[in-house]
C-alpha cells in the first residue's frame, strides 16, 4: 500500500489530497495545526493518520521526520501555504506578515524535505511535491502586486529547483494548482463561486503526480502538466 504525508491537510486542497489518496487505497500521513479541530480529515477513516504539525515551527517538523524516520512515504505533498496581507502597494506591506509568508510558503516546505528525505527516497515513487502558484513565476508574471505571497512563492520555486539538484535520489516538482475555490482567495476573488473546486484540482494533480518521472525532477508545472517558467 503506497504511502502520502500531506501538509496542511485540515481544508482546502490539503483536505481533497487526503480525501482522494484514501478513497484510492492509499496510507495517509496527514498534519494539520490542530487535528482537535480538524473534523473533516478525522472522519476520512482508519487509512488516515492525523499528527499535529505547525510547519513553521521547524524543530517540530524535524521530530516529525525522526518519528517517522523507519516510514517508507512514496508521495510528499508540502502544501500548507497562506496568503497574507497580500498587498498591491510597497506601502502597505506588513513586514511581519511578510516574513511569516516566507516561514510557511518558502521556508516550511525545504524543512519538510529534509526531515523526510530518507523515508522518501526509499519508497518505490520517491516524489516530493511543493504546491506552488502561478503567481510564483517571474517568467509569467502579467500584473504586479501581491508582493508578499508572490515572492514566497518565487522562493519556493528557488529553493525546490536547488533541492531537486541536490538529490537525485528523489523527483522533486514544484506544481500550480491554479486558482480554487478554497477558503485562500474567498475574500480576494469576485468570482469566487465559479472557479473550480479542490476535488477537481486535486484530482488533476494527482494525475500529474503520478505521471512524473526522474525526467520531471526540478521542474516547475501547471496543473494542467504543461512546464511552467521560472
Ligand atoms: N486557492 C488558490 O486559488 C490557490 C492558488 C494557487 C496556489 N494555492 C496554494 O495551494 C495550497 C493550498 O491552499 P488552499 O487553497 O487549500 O488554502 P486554504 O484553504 O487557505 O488552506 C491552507 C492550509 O494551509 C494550512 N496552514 C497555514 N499555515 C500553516 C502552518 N503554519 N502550519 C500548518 N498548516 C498551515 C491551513 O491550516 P489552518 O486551518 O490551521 O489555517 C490550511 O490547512 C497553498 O500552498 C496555496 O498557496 C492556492
Amino acid at each position: 500500500m503506497p504511502t502520502v504525508f500531506i501538509t496542511g491537510a485540515n481544508r482546502g486542497l490539503g483536505l481533497e489530497f487526503a480525501r482522494q489518496y484514501a478513497q484510492d487505497g492509499w496510507r495517509v500521513l496527514a498534519t494539520c495545526r490542530d487535528p482537535i479541530r480538524a473534523d473533516a480529515l478525522s472522519a476520512l477513516g482508519p487509512a488516515v493518520t492525523v499528527y499535529p504539525l505547525d510547519v513553521s515551527d521547524f524543530a517540530a517538523v524535524a521530530a516529525l521526520g525522526r518519528e517517522l524516520g523507519a516510514e517508507a512515504i512514496d508521495v510528499m505533498i508540502a502544501n500548507a501555504g497562506v496568503m497574507l496581507n497580500s498587498s498591491m502597494s510597497p506601502a502597505a506591506i506588513d513586514t511581519d506578515a511578510w516574513m511569516r509568508s516566507f516561514q510557511v510558503n518558502t521556508m516550511a516546505p525545504l524543512a519538510c524535505a529534509g526531515a523526510l528525505l530518507g523515508s522518501v527516497a526509499r519508497s518505490n515513487e520517491r516524489k516530493m511535491i511543493a504546491i506552488g502558484s502561478l503567481v510564483g513565476s517571474i517568467g509569467a508574471a502579467t500584473q504586479g502586486g501581491i508582493y508578499t505571497y508572490r515572492s514566497s512563492k518565487a522562493a519556493l520555486n528557488s529553493v525546490w529547483r536547488s533541492f531537486a539538484l541536490d538529490h537525485p535520489e528523489v523527483i522533486a516538482a514544484v506544481l500550480s494548482p491554479g486558482r480554487m475555490r478554497t477558503d485562500m482567495i474567498r475574500n480576494e476573488t469576485s468570482g469566487w463561486d465559479a472557479l473550480p473546486p479542490p476535488e477537481k484540482t486535486a484530482s488533476n494533480l494527482r494525475i500529474l503526480i503520478a505521471r512524473l518521472t526522474q525526467a520531471d525532477s526540478g521542474g516547475f508545472f501547471h496543473h494542467n502538466g504543461k512546464t511552467l517558467p521560472w
